[in-house]
């Protein structure tokens, strides 16, 4: 028998409450699987972003880290702790050689009445300008690839987010950088850019409230630059009732919760966020001011009525870059991969 839902079975998200709600989730259930069926609509949403010229750069390679538990030794410092949790990892690249067979794609455009001659479309005029490498630089075109990327990414994440999963892009830098060619038989003309973990979160799928942002009239104009946007309250209304723009974070209880997970997952004391939670600096001029210290009390306090996790889920704690460079060597995994 088939475990796939029927439609009116998927509870789902309306794109703005996706928008809004989505964070980057850096804690997640360990034990619980995502379903397949999930992981392939975030694909399908992937395959239909946008993309310049009809490009269609944007791959992924889909690892499942019960099937692969020491990938996440080869991940920055920094995404570690999130790659181990995470059941799912999603390697994201992008293939130059689309670039060859995008004047295809083009006259597919034609074709299929997407482009016409109203528009000022010809057959042979597009295919005396493709492919592009012939005319643009290879920094132009890789930074199309790698924004068209970045639109089917941000459209699986929120195919993610709308179906109740969390989800955080990672720099894989050192190891995996290397690492991924060989591991994944990328071929030469994929570069890999962005990894990405999926799962249920284990957090609040809210993370404590959204995440800093600039003054939205430091960011959007009208006319030109300096003349900001008008930021109608009553729009910002209407949107905070349709889940788009929700309350910034730290929420009250914050602490509590990054502290007890981190109990939960068998990190000890040392583990623990040791500085006061407080409001956002960002966009304040000389606002980057450094942390407030708590006491060993107050952090003790965080972590009141914690407990480990039942499973017996253990993090390994961060790898230092250094420790990297033994854990390489002494595998006897040379720079080449
Ligand atoms: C391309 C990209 C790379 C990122 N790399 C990391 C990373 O290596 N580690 C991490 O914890 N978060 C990473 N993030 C998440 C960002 O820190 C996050 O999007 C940002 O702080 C805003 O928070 P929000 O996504 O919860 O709104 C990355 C995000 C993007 C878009």
């Amino acid at each position: 028998m088939s475990n796939i839902p029927s439609a009116s079975e998927v509870d789902i998200m309306d794109t703005f409450n996706a928008i809004g709600t989505r964070r980057s989730i850096r804690w997640y259930e360990p034990h619980v699987p995502v379903e397949k069926w999930k992981i392939q609509a975030m694909l399908e949403a992937a395959r239909l972003a946008p993309s310049a010229g009809n490009f269609n750069g944007q791959r992924a390679i889909v690892v499942y880290r019960d099937e692969d538990p020491e990938i996440w030794e080869f991940i920055s410092d920094w995404s570690q702790i999130t790659t181990q949790m995470a059941p799912v990892l999603v390697f994201w690249c992008y293939d130059m050689a689309n670039y060859d067979i995008q004047g295809q794609s083009i006259h597919d455009l034609m074709r299929t009445g997407a482009l016409d001659k109203a528009h000022g479309w010809e057959y042979d005029r597009v295919s005396n300008l493709f492919p592009l490498p012939g005319l643009l630089p290879d920094a132009i075109l890789h930074r199309l690839a790698a924004i068209d990327l970045g639109n089917a990414i941000e459209n699986a994440i929120l195919a993610a987010t709308a179906l109740g999963l969390g989800t955080c892009l990672n720099g894989a830098s050192g190891g995996a950088r290397r690492n991924t060619k060989a591991k994944f038989e990328l071929p030469d003309t994929y570069v890999f850019s962005w990894l990405m973990t999926v799962g249920y979160p284990a957090e609040k799928m809210d993370g404590g409230g959204t995440r800093s942002r600039p003054p939205f009239d430091t960011m959007f104009f009208e006319k030109k630059v300096g003349n900001a946007f008008p930021r109608d309250p009553e729009v910002v209304s209407l949107l905070e009732d349709l889940n788009l723009i929700q309350p910034a974070g730290p929420l009250p209880g914050r602490l509590e919760e990054i502290n007890k997970l981190t109990r939960r997952f068998g990190l000890g004391d040392e583990w623990l966020t040791d500085w006061k939670l407080e409001e956002s600096q960002v966009g304040e001029v000389m606002g980057d001011k450094k942390f407030t210290s708590l006491s060993s009390e107050e952090v003790q306090a965080s972590v009141a009525g914690a407990s480990v996790d039942p499973s017996g889920f253990t993090l390994v704690p961060t790898v230092k870059r250094e420790k990297i460079q033994e854990y390489r060597e002494k595998k006897g995994i040379g720079d080449a991969d």
